[in-house]
């Protein structure tokens, strides 16, 4: 995959000529107003330019250059995404903020430019760089790193299900390993049929070059605090043999997403060099139909050694998380967070722009809050109600995977969940969507990172060494 060289696009101030950008809201406007010149303020009347509507912007003419005012939300606390229409909509150029440091808005400039072209036979745009100059060279390589980690989930996400599949997925986690010295372990084959039953069977029904695994990245000092990150891989989710309904289906090449988001946010950790002991561990699989596939009703003999009856093959995510995460308690990290597109339910109580969040903690549930606010990447906490965890009941196993119930289908998940991590370990379980439909400024319709920043940005106030 080729990655947008995001470096190049958010440079640090040397006095290069750059076209200014004035920021205003509604709070500085008229101020801001009086001391423009009066043609400026000419050509703003004329645009009903009144620096209250979001994303709008005005070109002041300067001889053969120009300048630039853009409206933002609160221009003293500019939100990542405030400058993305302007990345998105300005010509090639370099420019900069007349006015303060873009900080964590750079994100959005930078990710303004991000293109999936790899099934285009012409790049849709043609358009030069748009370079942002920053007073504050410190603050650059973080914001492109978020950039360059965003954009990996998009990528990985927006790839077609027959060109990602298990052993891509291993591909991306064998190249961060290379690029970082951690260490690679995937399981798989007759090793896999033994150690991860659940994985097995979810993706029994795969082709062989399609077949189910269990990828693993550890790095890190042996001595640091040992944390655990889970990512459902399910590389395609067509329901298996309780098939889903086309509409449905239509966008399951995202079902890995929280690999995706998992192994970025490894990528960020490894990068900031973050004093843990990291253990990454992804469930990767097909959700194919075959006369191997898993049925109804099958009961099968989980890692932990609770027999789990299978009741809609659809509920797939949680019975590949539940072998993960009993092999991730297995080392006793001090923290687990996994990341799964793991129901439609999620999304019907929060829409698509709020991960459900579960953590058996308070304090670590309002550390990830108020990361989430800080980095303006929102994720909501959904309860892991206690008096429901008795419907996930079987007539013949120890349980059953689901609670066979219409209502709260996120919770039920979630609990389930639950019963493969012992309350002494702290725990998030972040159920995202990884997609974006409609796009926004800087975040085109197709894969997206949530939840991702908010995560990381709360294992950086955690375990950051200053
Ligand atoms: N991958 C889906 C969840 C999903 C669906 C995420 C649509 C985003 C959009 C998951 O594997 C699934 O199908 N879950 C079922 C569970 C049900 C059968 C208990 C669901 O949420 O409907
Ligand atoms: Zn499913
Ligand atoms: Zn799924």
């Amino acid at each position: 995959m080729r990655m947008t060289d995001f470096a190049s696009l958010l440079v640090p101030d040397r006095g290069q000529k750059a076209r200014p950008i004035h920021l205003v809201d509604k709070n500085s406007f008229e101020g801001w107003l009086k001391k423009r010149p009066v043609e400026d303020r000419a050509l703003l009347a004329a645009h009903r330019f009144d620096g209250k509507t979001q994303h709008a912007f005005a070109i002041f003419p300067r001889g053969n250059e120009f300048e630039v005012a853009a409206a933002v939300k609160d221009s003293k606390k500019l939100s990542p995404w405030c400058l993305a229409a302007l990345a998105e909509k300005l010509p090639e150029g370099t420019y900069k903020l007349a006015d303060g440091d873009p900080d964590l808005a750079g994100l959005g400039w930078l990710l303004a430019q991000h293109r999936f072209d790899a099934y285009r036979s012409k790049a849709k745009d043609d358009r030069g760089p748009r370079v942002l100059v920053s007073q504050e060279p410190a603050k650059i390589e973080p914001v492109v790193k978020l950039a360059e980690a965003t954009a990996l989930v998009r990528d990985l996400v927006d790839t077609p299900a027959a060109d990602l599949g298990p052993a891509e997925l291993e591909k991306a986690a064998a190249d961060l390993a290379n690029r970082s010295g951690a260490q690679l372990r995937v399981t798989s084959g007759a090793e896999l049929a033994e150690g991860y039953p659940l994985i097995a069977a979810v993706g029994g029904a795969a082709t062989p070059e399609r077949a189910p695994r269990l990828i693993e990245l550890e790095w890190g000092k042996p001595d640091d605090p040992r944390i655990a990150l889970v990512g459902k891989g399910v590389c395609f989710d067509s329901g298996g043999l309780d098939l889903k309904p086309a509409a449905w289906m239509r966008i399951m090449k995202k079902d890995m997403g929280g690999a995706a988001h998992v192994l970025a946010l490894a990528g960020l950790i490894i990068e900031a060099k973050l004093p843990v002991r990291l253990h990454l561990l992804i469930a990767a699989v097909e959700n194919a139909v075959s006369g191997a596939a898993y049925r109804p009703g099958d009961v099968v003999k989980s890692r932990k050694g609770l027999f789990v009856e299978v009741d809609n093959t659809d509920a797939e995510g949680r019975l590949i998380l539940a072998d993960a995460l009993a092999k991730a308690v297995e080392s006793k990290p001090e923290l687990i967070i996994d990341f799964a597109t793991l129901t439609g339910a999620a999304r019907t109580a929060l829409g698509p722009d709020l991960p459900a969040t579960f953590v058996n903690r308070d304090d670590l549930a309002s550390d990830l809050e108020s990361a989430s606010r800080e980095v303006d990447d929102p994720i909501w906490r959904l309860p892991l109600w206690e008096p429901y965890d008795e419907h996930l009941k079987s007539d013949i196993a120890d349980m059953s995977h689901t609670s066979g119930n219409a209502m709260a289908g996120a919770i039920y998940a979630a609990l389930f969940l639950q019963r493969f991590v012992p309350p002494e370990i702290p725990w998030a379980h972040i159920d995202t969507w990884a997609w974006r439909d409609p796009g926004k400024p800087g975040r085109p319709k197709g894969g997206d990172a949530l939840g991702l920043r908010a995560v990381f940005a709360a294992l950086e106030a955690r375990y950051s060494r200053t």
